[in-house]
């Protein structure tokens, strides 16, 4: 499924107080590598977003990947397959390998981890990591 919306202007978002960037239980590790979020961005409302499915969006110029797994958890990541070139892991198979959540990309199964983009037999290769929060029951994420 890819999730279209209206373009935004990220400056629009950025000043909605209510966007705010917060350390919450939505806020995903990108968090942790020390990227500093901006602004965010809305996709879509939580429920467009089918559990344990990826969904594409563009976030400006670059397609990120976004999944709902249980409890409502959301992870973002790069769309493209750095291995291939192809817009595909946003329809990759979601699974877990020693409990790190991963989606594997649908053309040569590469794994990659969903808390780090890191492709599991090659810490050198790395999706894009994107924070996510949810907001009102909307779905936005982190600009930066
Ligand atoms: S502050 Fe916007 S929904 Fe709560």
């Amino acid at each position: 499924m890819t999730v279209t919306r209206a373009l935004t202007d990220p400056a629009t978002v950025a000043s909605d107080p209510a966007l705010e960037p917060r350390r919450s239980p939505e806020t995903r590790p990108a968090a942790r590598a020390g990227t500093e979020v901006t602004g965010w961005l809305y996709i879509c409302p939580l429920e467009a977003l089918q559990p344990g499915r990826g969904a594409a969006a563009l976030v400006g110029d670059t397609q990120v990947a976004i999944f709902r797994m249980d409890g409502d958890v959301l992870h973002a990541v790069g769309n493209v397959d750095p291995y291939t070139g192809a817009a595909v892991i946003s329809r990759g198979i979601v699974g877990d390998r020693g409990g790190v959540p991963t989606v594997a990309s649908p053309v040569h199964k590469q794994a990659f981890g969903l808390d780090d983009g890191r492709a599991l037999d090659d810490p050198s290769v790395t999706l894009g990591v994107y924070q996510t929060r949810v907001h009102g029951g909307d779905v936005a994420i982190g600009l930066r």
